[in-house]
């Protein structure tokens, strides 16, 4: 199994997945692509020598043509298996559609509490005291699909949108890697019952699969 990565921003959980593929923990990343040609994930993508490519939807005449051309690189690099790391857009229905149950996503919240940007702004508006990471199955939604694993992390008192975020992060970097495993290994996967567009997700060898890996300080 091959996977890809799409990536907007710094990069730091691709950098935990790239990590992971040289330890031979999870499959190959067979490409990178990002819609942000500055972006840290394709820099890092490079000095790991791992194909990459910017791929700009103002490039494109359309938003299905972009997609289009985001299916086609992902085709043609042999991905199987799509791995959204702070992928700023909403994937469009040819990725999702031709990628059925293959798309994976990490949300720095514990789903379904705070989908959508700011997730960790979000937890500390609404006084939670724990908050974590989230990695799912990502469907037509906005951070809706079927859930794979979490990790929770308390949030402090004084505790700010940086400092939370960077408690959140540290556990993605674990659960991304873990969870990409678990689908790759066949002992997480999406169901989806013909036309019916409803997914879940299954442990085959439940309760020792995991779903949850430690949390810390709680
Ligand atoms: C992470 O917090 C991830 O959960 C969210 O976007 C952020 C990406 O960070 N979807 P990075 O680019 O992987 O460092």
């Amino acid at each position: 199994m091959k996977l890809g990565v799409l990536a907007s921003g710094r990069g730091s959980n691709l950098g935990a997945i790239l990590t992971a593929a040289r330890a031979g923990t999870i499959p190959e990343v067979a490409l990178v692509l990002s819609n942000v040609p500055s972006s840290g994930a394709l820099e890092r993508a490079r000095a790991a020598g791992v194909p990459s490519a910017a791929l700009e939807p103002s490039g494109f005449p359309s938003r299905p043509a972009y997609e289009e051309a985001l299916l086609a690189r992902l085709r043609s690099a042999g991905v199987e298996l799509v791995c959204l790391a702070g992928y700023m857009k909403i994937l469009g229905r040819p990725v999702l559609d031709a990628y059925a149950g293959r798309v994976l996503n990490i949300h720095p919240s514990l789903l379904p509490a705070f989908p959508g940007l700011h997730a960790q702004r979000q937890a500390i508006a609404a006084g939670v005291r724990v908050s974590g990471c989230t990695v799912h199955f990502v469907d037509a939604g906005t951070d809706t699909g079927p859930i794979i694993g979490q990790v929770a992390v308390p949030v402090l008192p004084g505790d700010t949108e940086e400092s939370l975020s960077a408690r959140i992060l540290e556990q993605e970097h674990r659960l991304y890697p873990e969870a990409i495993a678990w689908v790759a290994q066949g002992r997480v996967r999406c169901e989806t019952s013909a036309g019916a567009q409803v997914a879940r997700a299954l442990w085959r060898d439940a309760p020792q699969a995991g779903g949850a890996l430690p949390s810390p300080g709680l």
